[in-house]
């Protein structure tokens, strides 16, 4: 049973952006398994990277269909990815300067910071997406398939 196993709940009603919202939830999963196995630091920092590389590139595509289709809460969307990178940025440099290790406080942090944003951020926009003609996506499906997933895997 992966830690965080996603379910109609989190999504948005859009492929590609339901695609995207997996590999989040993949990589919070892979960090959860090296946290449990006990992996060394530098692996566990280096999967922290990866999800800060994705969720950066996430936000920023966001970010850009937000602009494209003149969203109209675009600037508190923006501001609270900015939040949320910034407390992103805190809890890493902690692991990465060695402060504290990844655990399970760590990982009970980062699946509300991602999941609450996706829950109740995210699907503020997906109708308005919609309407603007963006791909609707297959109930029940796993969606891991777009461009997205090939940059890490
Ligand atoms: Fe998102
Ligand atoms: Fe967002």
């Amino acid at each position: 049973m992966p830690y965080v196993d996603w379910s109609d709940e989190f999504s948005v009603g859009l492929e590609e952006i339901d695609a995207q919202h997996h590999i989040l939830v993949d990589c919070l999963n892979r960090l959860h398994d090296a946290v449990h196995e006990r992996k060394s630091e530098s692996e566990i920092v280096s999967v922290l990277g990866t999800l800060g590389d994705y969720t950066r590139i996430h936000f920023a595509v966001e970010e850009a269909l937000m602009r494209v289709f003149e969203y109209k809460d675009y600037v508190p969307h923006k501001a609270e990815h900015e939040k949320l990178l910034a407390q992103f940025a805190e809890k890493a440099e902690k692991c990465h300067s060695g402060k504290v290790s990844a655990n399970l406080e760590l990982l009970q942090f980062l699946r509300s910071w991602l999941t609450d944003h996706i829950i109740h951020g995210d699907k503020k926009y997906a109708p308005m997406f919609l309407s603007r003609g963006m791909k609707a996506a297959a109930t029940g499906e796993r969606q891991r398939k777009g461009w997205f997933s090939r940059l890490w895997h």
